[in-house]
């Protein structure tokens, strides 16, 4: 489906009395109304990060640092926010980022960003962790734009059924995170004691492959705590290196690309180990508290990729200004994460709909406003750094 700014717009203007009308429109305002709706520990599983939480304040503040210089008297009235990427012409420049256990904020599950990102024509990244299996969620998706995020299990012949299914079902890509081989300390969670996975909630891939489930003493349904520890010790896979990476890129003939990159020399040696492209992301803060802000390291990773991978960046997008300051920065494009996950919370697969269409009319808008009438005219001129 083309959306375009002027027609998201006037359709908001001109809801009158509609049920839609009450639908937030800012990124604060869909997280105080997921606040409201959510019991406590869900929404903290999602607003929470590691420790003190500075990471995750950084990376939103790191958008302050730079100011959009406009250029004046440009013709925008052909305006194209499109990028391609592998082979795929993608209509704007921003995707779903992999978002877990979504059965914990809608009863739909996944199936609500699945069908609103197909609608809309944005890609969508199918969470390792998802609680509705890749299989559900590619039946709903159609032929859409689809990528699957691995977190790399310990058990190679997991590894291989997950990399199977996922080229089965139609995904174009697998994402493999690398930040998260151990849980970060997140004291949301830990003080309402709260793991969903031990409930069953993101357990949708796991609880459906026949290899982890050969391995499991008691099946899912008798024992869900005993699959899901299993799950997560598969998960848990602090041997992880780049041999193991070598390993999953010999299992696979799809675009393969990293997740959790924020040093430059791992970016090299990404690409040294054949990655096609490289997530620049420290998982919204929810790992390294302390850690630097991602827009922070995106100059100096685009030095390192010299343009010959694709550079993705996630961490604290939150609106239209952010996506093209990143871009400006040296990213092709970037995910969007928490502010899909409370719109899902309020209105399910709608919410959804609401956030990607807000962000590509303020993304087309700033473009515009700016005096850029295509995204692949946004380079550093656009931005004065300021602090
Ligand atoms: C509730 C929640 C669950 C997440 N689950 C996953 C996941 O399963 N896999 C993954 O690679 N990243 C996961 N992430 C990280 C996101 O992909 C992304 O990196 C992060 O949301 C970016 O930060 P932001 O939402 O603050 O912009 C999760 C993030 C949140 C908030």
């Amino acid at each position: 489906m083309a959306i375009h700014s002027e027609t998201i717009q006037m359709d908001i203007y001109q809801r009158g009395d509609k049920p839609a009308k009450l639908l937030p429109v800012s990124f604060d305002e869909w997280e105080n109304q997921a606040k409201e709706i959510l019991a406590a520990a869900p929404f903290g599983y999602v607003y929470g990060a590691a420790g003190a939480g500075d990471t995750h304040r950084a990376n939103v503040d790191a958008f302050q640092n730079y100011r959009i210089r406009p250029r004046v008297c440009c013709d925008i009235t052909k305006r194209d926010l499109s990028i391609s990427m592998f082979g795929t012409k993608l209509p704007v420049p921003f995707l779903l980022a992999p978002i877990g256990v979504n059965t914990i904020l809608h009863p739909d599950g996944e199936l609500a960003p699945a069908k609103a990102a197909a609608k809309l024509g944005v890609p969508y990244i199918l969470s390792n962790v998802s609680s509705v299996s890749m299989e559900q969620v590619a039946e709903v998706m159609g032929d859409s734009v689809r990528w699957f995020q691995l977190y790399p299990p310990k058990d190679h012949e997991l590894t291989k059924s997950f990399l199977k299914r996922a080229e089965a079902s139609g995904f174009k890509a697998i994402v493999v995170t690398v930040d998260s081989t151990l849980l970060g300390w997140r004291e949301t969670d830990l003080r309402h004691a709260y793991l969903p996975f031990l409930t069953g909630h993101g357990m949708g891939n796991y609880f459906s492959d026949p290899i982890f489930c050969s391995k499991l003493e008691e099946a899912p349904d008798k024992n869900v705590k005993a699959a899901a520890l299993k799950a997560l010790e598969e998960g848990n896979n602090t041997c992880f290196t780049w041999r193991e990476l070598d390993f999953i890129r010999e299992h696979t003939r799809l675009p393969l690309l990293m997740k959790g990159i924020t040093h430059p020399d791992d970016a090299i040696l990404a690409m040294e180990h054949g990655v096609d492209g490289i997530i620049v992301s420290n998982h919204g803060g929810r790992q390294l508290d302390g850690a630097v802000a991602t827009l922070d390291v995106l100059p100096s990773i685009r030095e390192s990729i010299q343009g010959k991978i694709p550079i993705i960046m996630d961490s604290g997008i939150r609106r239209g200004a952010d996506i093209l300051k990143a871009i400006a920065l040296g990213a092709t494009a970037v995910l969007v994460g928490r502010p899909y996950a409370y719109a899902m919370a309020v209105a399910g697969e709608l919410g959804v709909e609401e956030v990607i269409k807000h962000l590509v009319a303020e993304t087309e808008l700033q473009l515009a406003i700016s005096g850029r009438s295509s995204i692949q005219d946004v380079d550093q001129s656009l931005l004065m750094k300021v602090k």
